[in-house]
């Protein structure tokens, strides 16, 4: 059993489109282990997304991102990491391939409905910045 961090970004709560996304969770058996909705703060954006801050699109994206409430889960199963970022798709919602949920759902480069952890080091990083280990029902 992995454990990956996702996220249903501001796009996705806005667009109420969070049950058709955690739908295709349950579809594919992962089980949800943590889910909270709250708001990020720029400092929570800055640590979350260390690896960008330093490029061009930053601000543009934390702008996006602090800007209306997320839905943060922790969700655990076989392979959950790569499963979750196959089901999310590539980043930009117009490359994506169909069947994804960004190929589904989105048609932008930033408002890409999703974030999934990229590798197992990510994930441990990224569920710590979201949650304490006592708020995960496992
Ligand atoms: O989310 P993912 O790992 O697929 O992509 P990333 O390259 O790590 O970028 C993180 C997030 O930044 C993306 O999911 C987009 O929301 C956003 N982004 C952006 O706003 N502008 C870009 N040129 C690239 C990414
Ligand atoms: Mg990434």
């Amino acid at each position: 059993m992995q454990r990956t961090l996702v996220l249903l970004k501001p796009d996705c709560v806005r667009r109420r489109l969070m049950g058709r996304v955690i739908a295709r969770l349950e579809d594919k058996d992962l089980n949800i282990v943590a889910m909270k909705l709250m708001r990020v703060t720029p400092e929570l954006a800055k640590r979350h997304y260390v690896e960008h801050v330093q490029k061009a699109w930053y601000p543009e994206l934390e702008a996006f991102i602090t800007g209306a409430p997320i839905v943060a889960m922790v969700v655990s199963g076989p392979e959950a990491i790569q499963v979750l970022r196959s089901m999310a798709g590539a980043t930009n919602g117009l490359k994506a391939n169909p069947g994804t949920i960004r190929g589904d759902f989105s048609a932008s480069q930033q408002m890409n409905l999703v974030h999934a952890s990229d590798s197992p080091e990510s994930a441990q990083r990224e569920i710590a910045i979201f949650f304490g280990e006592e708020e995960i029902c496992e």
